[in-house]
């Protein structure tokens, strides 16, 4: 297959101050789109102008949610580089989504190549300013005009980007995090290790009601015992006890998330012990009550880390460390960002650098 092209007539003004793009409501003029159907297969591919969809309101994304995503983004270096972090992990997650939601198989290095070529043509749309970045956002649909409940044939692939600032409007400063023991995200065996819209969706509920409440986020517990901890919001999460870093293992229901294998890594090479296991709600209270809870922080592609400062579970208060953001949460962040954005050398090959 080969990469068409269709030229707009004419480009969008571009946000003229970078320090209020915040997060995912500005785009680009174009977008990467695929489409595949039956008789065919994969039989488009092209960068077009970035516009609304025609859809069938049958359209069985519509329904039934057959819908699997990915989020990576394109960060300007000082000296005018332009990288992009591990996106061949974004690939062959969004590869495993969509296995796992019935959607047929897809090219993903050509996907890969297609979204190069598009930030390449984007290239003035990715901001300069410190802590922005080009966000890009691969969405794979099932469109079948047809309401019975099964897999789609018929299939648009698309990537569109947002120029974006900081996810969070509090930034690095620590958040309050209610723990979640009514409603949960997923369960083992369900999509929960999956990008798929609908995790967001069931999400959203528990998210309005701990804001109402005052918190920016929850904390998700397991499905089954509603006592070890999952993720918090929509983000993986690490904490620091003792010494030694720990996050959740995964095993069937946390997403494996890019920033967070890369926090893993990072540790190990830094000599911070490391230890992917089952954690309890019950252990980090206790942690807390020996002055042992150091740390604790939500790691993901759109905010890298985000700072607890409190659990509330319950009637109890779970104070994290002295209420700043903890040590390791600040290195992370500093050599996750600094690799992202070519301020310290790549030694894991996890940028790949766009040639223009
Ligand atoms: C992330 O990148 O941390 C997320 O998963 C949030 C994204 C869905 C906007």
């Amino acid at each position: 297959m080969q990469l068409g092209f269709m030229k707009r007539e004419s480009l969008k003004e571009k946000p003229a101050d970078e320090s209020k793009l915040g997060f995912g409501r500005i785009f680009t003029d174009y977008m990467v789109m695929m489409k595949r159907d039956k008789k065919r297969g994969w039989y488009y591919a092209a960068i077009e102008p970035f516009e609304d969809l025609r859809l069938s309101p049958a359209a069985l994304v519509l329904h039934y949610a057959q819908e699997v995503f990915e989020g990576l983004k394109a960060y300007y270096t000082e000296d005018g580089r332009i990288l992009l972090f591990r996106p061949w992990e974004n690939m062959k997650r969004m590869a495993l989504s969509a296995a796992r939601l019935s959607m047929v198989p897809f090219d993903g290095e050509f996907l890969l190549n297609s979204i190069y070529e598009l930030v390449k043509l984007e290239k003035d749309w990715i901001p300069k300013a410190p802590g922005t970045s080009l966000y890009i956002r691969p969405t794979y649909i099932g469109v079948d005009p047809f309401v019975g409940v099964a897999a789609a044939e018929e299939y648009l692939l698309y990537v569109i980007l947002s120029p974006v600032g900081a996810y969070y409007p509090r930034g690095l400063e620590p958040v309050d995090i209610f723990v979640e023991s009514n409603y949960v995200r997923t369960v083992r065996g369900g999509t929960g290790t999956t990008k798929a819209g609908a995790n967001y969706a069931i999400s959203l509920l528990a998210g309005e009601e701990a804001h109402k409440k005052g918190f920016s986020q929850v904390l998700w517990l397991d499905g089954v015992e509603k006592t070890y901890v999952e993720e918090v919001g929509s983000m993986n999460i690490f904490f620091k006890i003792g010494g030694e870093i720990i996050t959740p293992s995964l095993q069937g229901s946390i997403l494996p998330g890019v920033t967070r294998d890369s926090i893993l890594r990072l540790a190990r090479d830094m000599g911070i012990p490391v230890c992917e296991r089952r954690i309890s709600i019950y252990e980090i209270e206790e942690a807390q009550e020996n002055g042992k809870l150091e740390e604790v922080f939500g790691s993901g592609t759109a905010a890298v880390v985000s700072p607890v400062g409190r659990l509330i579970w319950g009637d109890k208060t779970i104070t994290v460390g002295d209420g700043n953001m903890g040590k390791a949460t600040r290195v992370f962040y500093d050599t996750i960002t600094g690799i992202q954005y070519g301020r310290i050398a790549d030694k894991y090959g996890w940028t790949h650098e766009l040639r223009l």
